[in-house]
C-alpha cells in the first residue's frame, strides 16, 4: 500500500477521479453548495445518514460525484474517533476490487488524526495470505488522504511516520500469524537477517547466535526451555545505529517462543493452536526495526530475541529441575509452562552488556494479564517512574495504550523456594505481577520496563489474528526520545 496526503475540499472531492471516496462527516453545520455537501445535507435530513459517530451510508454512482463508489461515515472528534470511523468505512469496501481510495478527513486534522487514519486503513484491509494456496490479497493499493486545509510540514511528517508504522505493524502481524512450522526460531532469525539486507540503510545490523554460542554465554534458563525440542534455539541480536556510538541504546527484548505447548506442564488442547502467537513480543521487535530502517531517527536501538519452542520430550526440562541462569542466579522450574520469564531473564542479563539507557521487554507472558486488562491495554511494569510515564504517554499518543501495574516487593514472597535462589512461579494470585517480579531480579542494573501483551497481541474467535501491537507504542516512544 502507498499513501499520499493532499489538500482537497468537499467541492473538489466530488469531482476527483478515484475508484472510491470515503468521507468522514463531522457533526457540524454544512454550508457548501457543491454536490457532496448537498448530498450529505439531504442524506442527513432524510435520516439516511445518522450523525451518530460510526453510522455509515454507502452509495453507487451518486449524482454529481465522479467516484463510482461513495461511502459516508459520521465521525466524532479526535484521533480515536477518526480511527473508528475509518475502520468502519474501509470495512465496507475492503472486499470489493477497489484499488484507489480517496479518504476525506474532517477539517483541522492534526498529526495524530493523519496517523490514526492511515493506520486504520491498513488495519481494516490487512489480509494474511502466506499459507493459503489461493490467496485473495488486499486489493487496496493507493490511498490518498485528503485534508481541506493547507498542508503543513508537520502533517507530511506524520504521514511518513504512519506509513513506516504500518510497515512495522504488518511485519509483526506477518510473523506472528505464521503457523509455528512456518515460523521456527531459525526462520525468525532468517527474517531478521533479510530485514537488514533489504533495508535501504547501512544503519542496521544483525547477528544470530545458535546453541553453541548460547551455551558459551551460560544462558542456562533459556537453554532449559529449548532442550525439549529438536528445533534448535536462536538468539537474535538486531542493532539500529542512528546516533553516535557513545549514545547509550534503548534495548528491546522480545519473547520469541515460537510455540508454547507448556512443556511437561502441558497445556489443555483447547485453543492450544493460539500458542503459535507466543512470539508476538519478538515479532513486535522485528516490526520496530522495519520502521526504524525507514524513518532513521537519531538514536541507537538494540533488539534481542531469545527464540525457541517449548515442547515436552524425554529431554525436556522437568518440574523441580534447578538451572543456573546467565546471571548466576539458580532457578527452580516448578512449572515448565512459565517459560517466557526463563528465556527473558537471560536476555535481560545479556542486555546489561550494552550499558543501556533503558531496557524494555515485550512478552505474551501471562494469562493473568489477559484476565486483568483484557484486550484493550497492555500491562506495564517499570522500576523507573520516568520510563513508565514516557511509555504511558507514547501508548496514549499512538492509540496503543498500556496500564501500569505495581511491583511491591511483597508480591515476590511466593517466588521463594528451599531449593534455589528463586522459583519460576508463585501462586495463582497476581500472576502477571509475580511474573514481573521474577524478571525484575534480572533487571536491577538498568532502567527497565516490561510490557505484558498476552491480552493485546492477538485476537481470538472469528477475527483470530495478530494485532501488530505494541509496535505503534514502541515507535512512538523511540521517536519521542530521538526528538
Ligand atoms: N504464553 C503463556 C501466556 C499466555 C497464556 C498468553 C494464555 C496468552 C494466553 C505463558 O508462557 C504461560 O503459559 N504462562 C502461564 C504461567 C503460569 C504457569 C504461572 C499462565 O499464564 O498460565
Ligand atoms: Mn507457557
Ligand atoms: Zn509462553
Amino acid at each position: 500500500m502507498n499513501f499520499e496526503l493532499i489538500t482537497l475540499n468537499w467541492a473538489a472531492a466530488a469531482t476527483t477521479d478515484t475508484e472510491a471516496l470515503l468521507v468522514l462527516v463531522p457533526d457540524a453545520e454544512i454550508s457548501g453548495a457543491d454536490a457532496l455537501s448537498q448530498l450529505i445535507t439531504e442524506a442527513r435530513a432524510s435520516g439516511a445518514l445518522d450523525n451518530k459517530p460510526g453510522k455509515l451510508l454507502s452509495t453507487w454512482r451518486a449524482t454529481g460525484i465522479t467516484a463510482p463508489r461513495l461511502v459516508l461515515v459520521s465521525v466524532g472528534e479526535g484521533a480515536a474517533a477518526v480511527r473508528k470511523a475509518v475502520l468502519t468505512g474501509v470495512g465496507a469496501i475492503k472486499s470489493t476490487p477497489v484499488q484507489r481510495l480517496t479518504l476525506c478527513l474532517p477539517p483541522a486534522a492534526n498529526a495524530a488524526v493523519v496517523q490514526a487514519a492511515t493506520q486504520a486503513v491498513a488495519e481494516a484491509s490487512y489480509v494474511y495470505t502466506t499459507t493459503k494456496s489461493k490467496p485473495e490479497p488486499r486489493s487496496l493499493k493507493h490511498i490518498t488522504l485528503a485534508v481541506p486545509d493547507a498542508l503543513t510540514a508537520e502533517l507530511q511528517t506524520s504521514l511518513a511516520i504512519a506509513a513506516a508504522t504500518v510497515a512495522g505493524i504488518e511485519t509483526a502481524k506477518e510473523w506472528a500469524n505464521r503457523p509455528a512450522n512456518h515460523a521456527t526460531p531459525k526462520l525468525l532469525a532468517d527474517a531478521a537477517r533479510s530485514l537488514v539486507k533489504s533495508a535501504k540503510t547501512s544503519k542496521l545490523q544483525c547477528e544470530v547466535l545458535g546453541p553453541k554460542e548460547v551455551a558459551e554465554l551460560h544462558m542456562g534458563a533459556f537453554m532449559a526451555v529449548a532442550q525439549g525440542s529438536d528445533e534448535p534455539l536462536r538468539f537474535i541480536e538486531l542493532r539500529y545505529n542512528g546516533a553516535a556510538k557513545s549514545s547509550a541504546p534503548v534495548v528491546l527484548v522480545g519473547k520469541g517462543i515460537t510455540f508454547d505447548s507448556g512443556g511437561i506442564s502441558i497445556k489443555p488442547s483447547a485453543e492450544m493452536d493460539e500458542m503459535k502467537f507466543d512470539m508476538c513480543g519478538a515479532a513486535s521487535v522485528l516490526g520496530v526495526f522495519r520502521a526504524l530502517a525507514e524513518l532513521k531517527p537519531k538514536l541507537n536501538v538494540v533488539g534481542l530475541i531469545p527464540a525457541c519452542e517449548n515442547l515436552p520430550s524425554s529431554r525436556a526440562v522437568k518440574p523441580g529441575d534447578v538451572v543456573t541462569s546467565m546471571s548466576g542466579q539458580t532457578i527452580e522450574i516448578l512449572n515448565t509452562d512459565a517459560e517466557g520469564r526463563l528465556v527473558l531473564c537471560d536476555a535481560l542479563t545479556y542486555a546489561a552488556s550494552f550499558k543501556p539507557a533503558a531496557v524494555i521487554d515485550i512478552a505474551t507472558l501471562t494469562g493473568a494479564c489477559m484476565v486483568a486488562l483484557g484486550g484493550v491495554r497492555h500491562g506495564l511494569f517499570s522500576s523507573n517512574d520516568a520510563l513508565a510515564t514516557a511509555l504511558q504517554a507514547a501508548g496514549e499518543a499512538a492509540l496503543d495504550p498500556c496500564w501500569r501495574l505495581p511491583l511491591d516487593d511483597d508480591y515476590a514472597e511466593g517466588l521463594k523456594t528451599n531449593f534455589a535462589d528463586v522459583a519460576n512461579v508463585a501462586g495463582r494470585a497476581g500472576g502477571a505481577i509475580t511474573a514481573a517480579k521474577f524478571l525484575q531480579r534480572f533487571a536491577a542494573d538498568f532502567d527497565w520496563a516490561h510490557l505484558d501483551i498476552a491480552g493485546t497481541a492477538w485476537k481470538s474467535g472469528a477475527a483470530k489474528g495478530a494485532t501488530g501491537r505494541p509496535v505503534a507504542l514502541l515507535l512512538s516512544y523511540l521517536l519521542a526520545r530521538a526528538a
